[in-house]
């Protein structure tokens, strides 16, 4: 094992619904500063390695800072420079790494480098975006596009530039413009960066859609195919991403990082299969895949998700595990029963501690998204009132799920504002934040926040479960899914109840003649029991022995 970027856990922070440190409703930088309690350093800290830190760059909030116009400033909303300086030094004094999202496709089309390129065909900005001339009129009279390509969020992926009389390229919104990477100087521009936040005490990066960064030179049009509803489906996308060129461009990139040793990136596999995923995997250098996070709750299902991805990957490549971020569906809702009574709740959150069983001891980095922990829920706002600008534009062509169902604000403790704000919050407090909150789970030894912080703590204690093989293992019960980890001395077996009913399950010998010991249980078990041969798992028990 190289290091934390493969035994560790990150914890993805959406900086807008974190905490609010100065009532204006939106999270900010000491507002976390002032939460890292929460997440290490304590004996009832959750315990994890790393913070990932959605952006937090100066941005005119087309897509909630998904489009950057300066990728080395912070946000006044979100504090100053200063602020971040002492948010690395705060992190790294509890041995907590910090790792900041990279949105290098595309910038804001408020950019100083956009807004110079769109003024000028011949000014030192003019080649910095993909601007291409119209091929003229079409029969109605309208512009031709240069190519047939879509934008992910809805319509043509060509902008028409009044100013500069040709179109450009954008893969998301007409206000997040495509750089163009084939040019030397924005290829420097963007590695300096990089080497800027290196220099700033950063661990590590988050590369958004960095399979995307290149496009086909000649910019052919994309075949077309059979898809489902959305028009973007109705394409191979094999021009407008994954061109060779991405694979030498990460590799100089992946050399800047590792001139300090520690750091780690992880890419945002955007809209690919497993397959493509494999070949950009490399040491120090994780890829988000998405195997996992739109699985429904089933064994079964769970289990082809793993076979799939070892398929794909093979026993080198070390994989990512995610379950739920600010794009998807939280899991706590996805996975849910169906119905709201009291039962359902409980079977909720046992389904979330069964989750985060999974998530917390399968091979991989393991991923956390803010509020997990707490089984913070996805808000309901329909897309009529959404703010996510995609959702706005959603129709019939484009299908879109309203993002900010899973960007809710943080629930800290019972009261006005959730602890998240003493303001009025961007978007709405889960409407159980009295309850579900980490003060109250807190409290609660049998809570999903205490099952996070065990599972933590485990894994730590943990060769096995941080760094080891992984074999699925024959219950012979149909909605269990079980497995052995296990690294030189040390094994782990985890079996994982998915029915609402008890369950009995072979067991797997352990290795060297040892014995199986549980060391947890999620519906209470006693800890140090020996398990051999047959055991009975309670339902929606998920239980993790080690040798
Ligand atoms: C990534 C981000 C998403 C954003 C998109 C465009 O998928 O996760 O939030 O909208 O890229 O930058
Ligand atoms: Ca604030």
């Amino acid at each position: 094992m190289d290091g934390w970027w493969q035994t560790g856990v990150v914890y993805q922070i959406y900086p807008r619904s974190y905490a609010d440190s100065n009532g204006d409703g939106i999270g900010d930088l000491a507002g976390i500063a002032a939460h890292l309690d929460h997440l290490a350093g304590r004996p009832d800290s959750l315990g994890v390695d790393a913070i990932w830190l959605s952006p937090f760059y100066p941005s005119p909030d087309y897509d909630f800072g998904y489009d950057v116009a300066d990728y080395v400033g912070v946000d006044p909303r979100f504090g100053s420079l200063a602020d971040f300086e002492r948010l690395v030094e705060a992190c790294h004094a509890r041995g907590l790494k910090v790792i900041i999202d990279l949105v290098l496709n595309h910038s804001s089309s408020e950019h100083p480098w956009f807004e110079a390129s769109r003024a000028s065909r011949s000014g030192p900005f003019a080649d910095w975006y993909i601007w291409r001339d119209s091929p003229g009129r079409s029969l109605t009279g309208g512009r031709r596009r240069p190519n047939n390509w879509r934008s992910f969020f809805g319509g043509p992926g060509w902008e028409w530039d009044r100013a500069r009389e040709q179109f450009y390229l954008h893969t998301f919104l007409p206000q997040q413009p495509d750089l163009n990477w084939r040019n030397p100087e924005v290829r420097e521009a963007l590695l300096g960066v990089v080497r800027t936040w290196l220099d700033r005490g950063v661990d590590g990066f988050r590369l958004d859609v960095f399979n995307t960064y290149f496009k086909d030179a000649q910019l052919r049009s994309n075949p077309w195919r059979l898809g489902g509803r959305g028009a973007w489906s109705w394409q191979r996308h094999i021009h407008d991403r994954d061109q060779p060129e991405l694979r030498p461009l990460l590799m100089e990139l992946r050399a800047i990082v590792d001139e300090r040793p520690g750091r780690m990136t992880v890419g945002e596999l955007f809209d690919d299969t497993l397959v493509d995923a494999a070949p950009l995997i490399a040491p120090r250098h994780l890829v988000f895949d998405w195997s996992l996070i739109t699985v429904p709750w089933s064994a079964a299902a769970f289990k082809r998700a793993i076979v799939d991805r070892d398929a794909a990957f093979g026993s080198e490549r070390w994989p990512a595990n995610v379950l739920s971020n600010h794009d998807q569906p939280r899991h706590a809702s996805r996975l849910a029963p169906l119905g709201g009574d009291a039962t359902a709740v409980a079977e909720w959150d046992a389904r979330a501690k069964v989750a985060a069983t999974l998530l917390l001891t399968m091979r991989g980095t393991a991923f956390l998204y803010y509020g997990e922990e707490i089984a913070l829920r996805n808000l309901s706002i329909p897309n009529a009132q959404a703010v996510d600008p995609p959702a706005r534009r959603a129709s019939f062509l484009f299908p879109w799920w309203n993002r900010d169902q899973a960007r809710g604000p943080m629930s800290w403790s019972a009261g006005a504002g959730g602890g998240f704000s003493s303001g009025r919050p961007w978007l709405p407090l889960a409407p159980d934040a009295a309850r579900r909150n980490v003060a109250v789970e807190s409290a609660d030894r049998g809570s999903v926040l205490n099952v996070y912080r065990q599972l933590l703590g485990l894994r730590r204690a943990s060769p096995a479960l941080q760094a080891g093989d992984q074999e699925l293992a024959d219950t012979g019960a149909a909605d269990v899914l079980a497995y052995m980890r296990r690294t030189g001395e040390s094994a782990a077996f985890v079996a994982l109840n998915f029915a609402s009913h008890p369950a009995s399950v072979a067991v797997p010998a352990a290795p060297a003649g040892g014995d199986w010991q549980v060391r947890l249980s999620t519906t209470g078990r006693g800890l140090g029991e020996n398990i051999a041969g047959t055991a009975t798992l309670a339902p929606l028990e998920a239980l993790v022995a080690t040798t």
